[in-house]
């Protein structure tokens, strides 16, 4: 395992996820009923931005770095204050980038319950650094498919799961579908939202293809390209398939995708697609 989130954190994919993943928290917040967030791959939480491992990419820069104090369309910027509020400092001087738990915690309320799988022992020390002392936050350091095998269906019969890992085996994508299939059997109820990366014959026709043959009911599609061709393995973009979710995402995507294929290109191929893989 070598993968470290700490030098790629608040690039262009960060923020695609980040800002759907607050849209689909507050959505599941509009009732009072608790809920729970699983988080498969959580990493460590929070990310010093002014770190040895950020400035060595700088990805940030051609991520959150493009948005903070940016002007934005009206209605872009009222879908992203929730996701904004909670990362401090400037474009010029950034503060600590809070990773998917930290934007959990900071959003759900006191009935919600959260648990974080985090497979490095490092990285989950970590974690329970972030996150702090907190009865509602439960830390597994542990592979996080079978955490969420284990996770299903939490008590409290509704919420998300998000899936989010590195990529680093080959057959990451089909380990993802099985993952999604297995917790689905036992809680078809649920959201789940699983992102991905988009490269160059990087595989993600087969695992949409797959999604769409399948059993599954209620899945959108939305990708962001910040770039067209890049060489064969390069991350020219990133996608998140979305298992039942809120019936606003789909319409507030159409406002969100547009403005950030604009605000992230790093290439004249910048776009953004929203399709159903399988419908009602
Ligand atoms: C892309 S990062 C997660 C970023 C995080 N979800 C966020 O948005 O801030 C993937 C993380 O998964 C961890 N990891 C790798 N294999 C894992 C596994 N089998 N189960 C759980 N975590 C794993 C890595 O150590 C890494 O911290």
């Amino acid at each position: 395992m070598n993968y470290r989130h700490a030098f790629h954190a608040g690039n262009f994919a960060d923020v695609f996820k980040h800002a759907l993943l607050t849209r689909i928290l507050l959505y599941l917040m509009r009732k009072d009923a608790p809920l729970r967030y699983l988080d498969t791959h959580s990493g460590v939480g929070r990310y010093d931005l002014s770190s040895e491992e950020a400035l060595r990419t700088g990805e940030w820069r051609d991520g959150i770095g493009r948005l903070l104090g940016a002007d934005l369309p009206p209605a872009t910027a009222a879908l992203l204050e929730p996701y904004l509020r909670l990362v401090p400092g400037t474009a010029q001087a950034p503060g600590a980038y809070p990773g998917s738990p930290l934007i959990a915690q900071r959003l759900l309320r006191p009935q919600d319950r959260m648990t974080f799988s985090e497979l490095h022992e490092h990285d989950s020390r970590r974690l329970v650094r972030s996150l702090g002392l907190e009865k509602r936050c439960k830390i597994l350091t542990m592979d996080g498919y079978q955490a969420l095998r284990a996770g299903v269906p939490p008590v409290e019969r509704r919420g998300l799961v998000l899936m989010d890992p590195p990529f680093e085996e080959r057959d990451e994508f089909e380990r993802m579908a099985r993952a999604l299939e297995n917790a689905w059997e036992k809680w078809p109820t649920g959201t789940y939202a699983l992102w991905y990366p988009l490269k160059v014959a990087g595989g993600v026709d087969d695992f949409r293809q797959y999604l769409a043959d399948g059993p599954i009911r209620k899945v959108l599609c939305l990708e962001l390209d910040v770039d067209h061709l890049r060489e064969v393995g390069a991350l020219k973009g990133c996608g998140l398939v979305v298992v039942n979710p809120p019936f606003v995402l789909e319409e507030e995507a159409r406002e969100l995708l547009p403005a950030l294929a604009a605000r992230l290109a790093q290439g004249p191929g910048a776009a953004y697609r929203i399709s159903w893989l399988t419908g009602e």
